[in-house]
């Protein structure tokens, strides 16, 4: 795993000196070894998982045996990051004993230690994995695993009523010993109270630039996925339009007889 363990994590503070921490989604062996190769600090099999590989709607169709056979898969690379597993929807929510259970089959997985999402009332959860000994990032703001909930994909924390809320159980999450949070979805002031409010590290994803790093989904970024582009994605490559012309050449030189060559094809001695 190198050096970046969730303890070197937790210290990682812009406001101290740090670098600012890189985290991409990842969700099998060649998105890991890219990233790696690219040099991010932290691979997230996120449970975006559910629409960008797997062509669900939404996140809460995904599951623990989901997330551990992509877990796997990314470990598999021995990408020399550090590796952040999600807990999907309902493995954290029915009782302390199943939580566990399911953190530590992230954990056997692969993971070096698990995201889930919510405020305050996740820190019973959050106290029974730590008492695992199983390193927790939360998720504040814009939780999609609660969009029904909050009614949709929407900017959270936009009033200062809110604004306040988030920031206090931003402290009480860090209090409770998560090693870093992800702050998704909020006005960039908002993240910036919230990252100045916690000794922990801040990564923000459609939260501005004030916090301790960033997140994207790595199909967002290399410009894979392009049905909906969100505000806050920056596209690094168009991968998605040069992938379509590759594969329409192949067919094309397929039907004109171009492919295979002589070269390409084996012959007799
Ligand atoms: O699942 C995911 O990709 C995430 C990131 C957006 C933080 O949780």
């Amino acid at each position: 795993m190198g050096k970046l363990t969730a303890p070197v994590i937790a210290s990682r503070k812009v406001r101290d000196g740090g670098v600012p921490l890189v985290m991409v989604t990842a969700y099998d062996a060649p998105s890991a070894r890219i990233s790696a190769t690219a040099g991010a600090d932290i691979l997230l099999v996120g449970d975006s998982l559910a629409m960008v590989v797997l062509g669900y709607e939404d996140t809460l169709q995904v599951t623990v045996a989901d997330m551990c056979h992509h877990t796997a898969a990314v470990t598999r690379a021995k990408p020399g990051c550090h590796i952040a597993a999600d807990m999907p929807w309902m493995s954290y929510h029915v009782s302390p004993e199943e939580t566990v259970r399911n953190a530590a089959r992230l954990i056997r997985a692969g993971a070096h230690s698990i995201k889930l999402e919510g405020g305050r009332k996740r820190l019973p959860m959050v106290d029974r994995i730590l008492a695992a000994e199983i390193p927790v990032m939360g998720h504040i703001g814009l939780t999609p695993q609660s969009f029904h909930a909050i009614g949709g994909f929407k900017v959270q924390a936009t009033e200062s009523e809110h604004a306040r809320k988030l920031v206090q159980a931003a402290k009480a999450l860090a209090h409770a010993g998560c090693y870093a949070l992800v702050v998704e979805g909020v006005p960039d002031r908002v993240a910036e109270m919230v990252t100045e409010a916690v000794d922990i590290p801040t990564i923000g994803i459609g939260a501005g630039p004030y916090c301790d790093g960033q997140v994207l989904v790595y199909h967002d970024l290399l410009g894979i996925e392009d049905r909906i582009v969100p505000k806050f994605v920056r596209r690094y490559a168009d991968l998605k339009t040069v992938s379509v012309a590759a594969v329409a050449a192949f067919a094309a030189d397929v039907r004109s007889g171009a492919f295979p060559s002589e070269a390409e094809s084996y012959h007799l001695r």
